[in-house]
């Protein structure tokens, strides 16, 4: 396992800070487990951050605080690390650590604070020492859209084993197997090839539940005729990857071919579209205009694509452009990294979707996933 280095911390460190000092912060409270992955490497469950402009004070209980290295004794590497050990609550906690260093003014996240968190650190802060609680949005996150050197490496070694499990889950495919029997098998392919887990519910989706783009496995067995959406991702490093192709049981019939193609050439278009300083609703638009030549936009209703990262879907949101889209960021920038995965879904009938990770690079894009994209035909008697 491998997690970025003391001196990629210390330069995500840096740039928070930075805009710490313009807000006129005097800390950061990080209380987003992906957020406190991002500045400390910790991946455990429970802990509190405060980044301030000189340290990083680290809230933790006992069961973490043994935990200073992972299970290999590596240490996490997080520089100006100030460790404070919880014996009781954690805002207690919080509330005595800004106390007694005198801050009068801290940022939290206010996408990850519950009202009855923020009330209580409001009635024990603010009230009672006169600490201001300053909300912020998408703080660390608005650094996390744009992939440093360590992380365009995981991603990438990512990307070429989950190809690889793909591949493999691609070979062994059979007719009369269930949704169910096949998500256990992807799984364990994705085990064997690194993953330490599934990064969301494993999707295999036969025949009709192939319309539902967001099915659950079920005990319905891949039976000749049925298209089988197979979505699965897994999550390597504290990185999230993503895939989805779709195969035919036995020979494809011209329909099902037809609505193949024009998801494929929807990918194809998208993935075209993507470079730096390209707009993000311009590679949703390209997608969807593909379905739309084909005859089929309304059959595809989901956005194209989501960010990857330690979160499976971050951003930046490859959507429409409509008047309630978080308009930020729309320009595509080198170091950003997302899915392309449209689909076309027939109610009744069932659907197809074909997913790729991609990285937008200085001169375009790189693809981080690579698995035969032609319609797969499963022989019945294989
Ligand atoms: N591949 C599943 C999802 O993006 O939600
Ligand atoms: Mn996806």
């Amino acid at each position: 396992m491998s997690h970025a280095s003391s001196s990629t911390l210390k330069r995500r460190h840096e740039l928070v800070r930075r805009e710490t000092k313009a807000r006129s912060l005097d800390a950061l409270l990080v209380t987003s487990p992906a957020n406190i992955t991002y500045l400390t490497n910790f991946t455990g469950s429970a802990a509190i951050v405060l980044l301030t402009l000189d340290d990083v004070a680290f809230l933790t209980d006992s069961r973490y605080a043994a935990a200073m290295s992972d299970t290999r004794g590596t240490p996490w590497e997080c520089p100006d690390l100030s460790l404070v050990v919880i014996e009781g609550s954690y805002d207690a906690a919080l509330v005595a650590a800004t106390v007694e260093r005198g801050w009068s003014r801290i940022g939290f996240e206010a996408g990850h604070m519950t009202v009855s968190r923020f009330q209580w650190l409001e009635a024990h802060l603010t009230q009672a020492h006169g600490c201001t609680l300053a909300p912020t949005e998408g703080f660390v996150e608005a650094f996390r859209i744009v992939k440093d050197d360590y992380e365009k490496d995981v991603l990438r070694e990512a990307g070429r084993r989950l190809s690889q499990a793909a591949a493999r889950v691609l070979a062994g495919i059979r007719a009369g197997m269930s949704e169910c029997d096949l998500a256990f098998v992807i799984e364990g392919h994705m085990r064997e090839s690194g993953f330490v887990r599934p990064a969301f519910e494993t999707i295999v989706a036969s025949g009709p539940n192939a319309a539902l783009p967001h099915a659950r496995p079920t005990e319905r067995k891949l039976t000749e005729g049925d298209l089988v959406v197979l979505d699965f991702g897994g999550v390597y490093d504290s990185y999230c990857v993503d895939l989805t192709r779709t195969v035919a049981i036995g020979a494809a019939s011209v329909r099902s071919r037809e609505v193949y193609q024009a998801v494929l050439a929807a990918h194809d278009r998208a993935l075209a579209a993507v470079g730096p300083g390209q707009s993000r609703f311009a590679v949703d638009a390209a997608a969807r205009d593909a379905l739309a030549d084909a005859g089929m936009r309304e059959a595809f209703g989901h956005g194209t694509g989501h960010g990857l990262g330690i979160e499976v879907h971050e951003d930046p949101r490859i959507v429409r452009r409509r008047p309630d889209a978080d308009m930020r960021r729309e320009r595509l920038e080198p170091g950003m990294v997302f899915t392309i995965e449209p689909g076309a879904y027939f109610p009744g009938w069932g659907g197809v979707r074909i997913e790729n990770d991609v990285l937008v690079t200085d001169s375009g894009a790189e693809l981080l996933t690579e698995v035969r994209m032609d319609l797969l035909e499963i022989h019945p008697s294989r």
